[in-house]
């Protein structure tokens, strides 16, 4: 496969029905959470992705079991602090910050030292924010460079419940903590600002002790160690993060329509649609219904005709906050400026978002205002480009792919995007429902 995509046409009209991909969260959470339950346990449309094979290596290597079938995975949990490994063993996270961070959940206790390495893009990302917590509970670290990976982890076998405040809005903290309670004694108390919350609701529907009493920002809760976790079946929904990229295809492609089937709309993820349909967005949720605590709906996508500039509600960051870079561009389209505050956390993802988020939209020729956590951006309704735009050096970053790969179907140009299998991390099947959407390869 040529490692550079080229778009030199807009899309054309279209009117279709797709599924995407199994949820990147779940997906990466059933494996977590399987191996640590008795018994056999099953998943239904996996994602098949970089970042959850990764989950599935790092679990085997931690001495569990793991059987692909043709029509679904099964993992063959020992129970809670059951892993069984040789000494000196090395788990490669890769590019995924969730496995990375909650892996290191999981090993509070491990006896011996585990080493943790990822890929350029991980090992730039800051640990601190779950080695500290983790350091509560009795965790100890070494580090080459202080805070990154590749690190080590040795766990305590007196690993205690601690008090903890997660204060970024980070979905990934307040899990690798759970993790960590799940294997300690005593009583673990989170006080977490709103992010995904996904790992709650596997908690209770796996009836772990637990007690969550929810205020406008925060979510107080409480966790106690289980004397076990039963194996559990799951059909993983569809992602929202990877629907996002089909939904603004639509709304910016005239005379479109898009029915997106079976998708999570968990109300920590949908920041995305709120944002959008505040914006001017068509965006409708069809046959919503309930699934072992998420909510899964189809979504129904027009194109949209007067799409307006946004004062975006910092409240929304977290519940959009993989959304970002294609809401820019839905941003660049729309009439008006549109502002963005409080990201600085974007600048902390997979690669600095919000600076080459920026870049991008300045090459495109839309004008921005950045600051280190805010952008305003200038839309054009008409903008159309008509230059030559090369996108690389971008930490092959999943998500600037696809939202350069969607920002060249429906504004022009003639675009080079190096690393095309940077879209294996979260969504391998990408290029292929472009392919099936417009009717041509890329
Ligand atoms: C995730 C949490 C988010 C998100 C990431 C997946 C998760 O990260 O960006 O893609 O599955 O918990 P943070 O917790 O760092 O915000």
């Amino acid at each position: 496969m040529a490692k550079i995509l080229v778009i030199k046409k807009k899309i054309n009209s279209f009117k279709k029905e797709i599924e995407v991909s199994g949820d990147k969260s779940l997906s990466i959470r059933w494996v977590l959470l399987a191996s640590q339950a008795i018994g056999k346990s099953r998943a239904y449309n996996l994602l098949m992705s970089e970042d959850v094979l990764a989950a599935i290596k790092a679990i085997r290597k931690l001495g569990i079991k793991v059987i692909a079938r043709n029509s679904h995975y099964e993992i063959f949990g020992n129970g809670i602090n059951s892993f069984k490994y040789k000494k000196g063993i090395i788990i490669d996270a890769k590019n995924s910050g969730t496995l990375g961070r909650l892996i290191l959940g999981l090993l509070i206790k491990s006896p011996n030292k585990i080493k943790i390495i990822g890929d350029k893009s991980l090992s730039k990302r800051d640990f601190s924010r779950v080695t500290v917590p983790l350091k509560k509970f009795g965790a100890k670290f070494n580090y080459k460079v202080k805070n990154k990976l590749p690190l080590t982890i040795l766990g305590s076998q007196t690993s205690k419940g601690i008090n903890y405040i997660e204060n970024k809005g980070s979905a990934q903290c307040k899990s690798s903590v759970m993790l960590a309670a799940l294997n300690s004694s005593g009583t673990t108390y989170i006080k977490a600002k709103k992010s995904r919350n996904h790992s709650e609701l596997l908690f209770k529907y796996l009836k772990v002790p637990i007690k969550i009493k929810k205020t406008k920002k925060y979510d107080f809760i409480e966790i106690k160690k289980p004397n076990k976790i039963c194996a559990f079946n799951y059909n993983i929904p569809g992602d929202i993060s990877s629907s996002a990229f089909f939904i603004v295809l639509t709304m910016l492609t005239k005379n479109s329509k898009l029915l997106i089937k079976n998708i999570n709309i968990n109300p920590s993820r949908v920041g995305v649609i709120t944002i959008l349909k505040k914006m001017g967005a068509e965006i409708y949720l069809k046959n919503k219904r309930n699934y072992k605590g998420e909510k899964i709906s189809n979504i129904l996508i027009q194109s949209s005709k007067n799409l307006r500039g946004i004062n975006c509600p910092s409240e929304l960051n977290t519940s959009a906050i993989d959304e970002f870079l294609i809401i820019f561009i839905a941003a660049a389209k729309a009439k008006g400026i549109s502002y963005f505050k409080d990201i600085s956390e974007l600048n902390q993802k997979e690669s600095p978002r919000l600076n080459l988020g920026s870049k991008i939209l300045n090459m495109m020729g839309v004008k921005t205002e950045l600051t280190k956590n805010s952008i305003k951006i200038y839309g054009q309704p008409n903008l159309k480009i008509t230059k030559q735009i090369i996108i690389k050096d971008y930490l092959k970053d999943h998500r600037i792919f696809m939202m350069s790969t969607i920002a060249a179907l429906t504004c022009g140009g003639q675009w080079k995007i190096h690393d095309k299998d940077s879209i294996n991390t979260s969504f391998p099947s990408f290029l292929k429902i472009v392919k099936n959407i417009s009717g041509k390869s890329l």
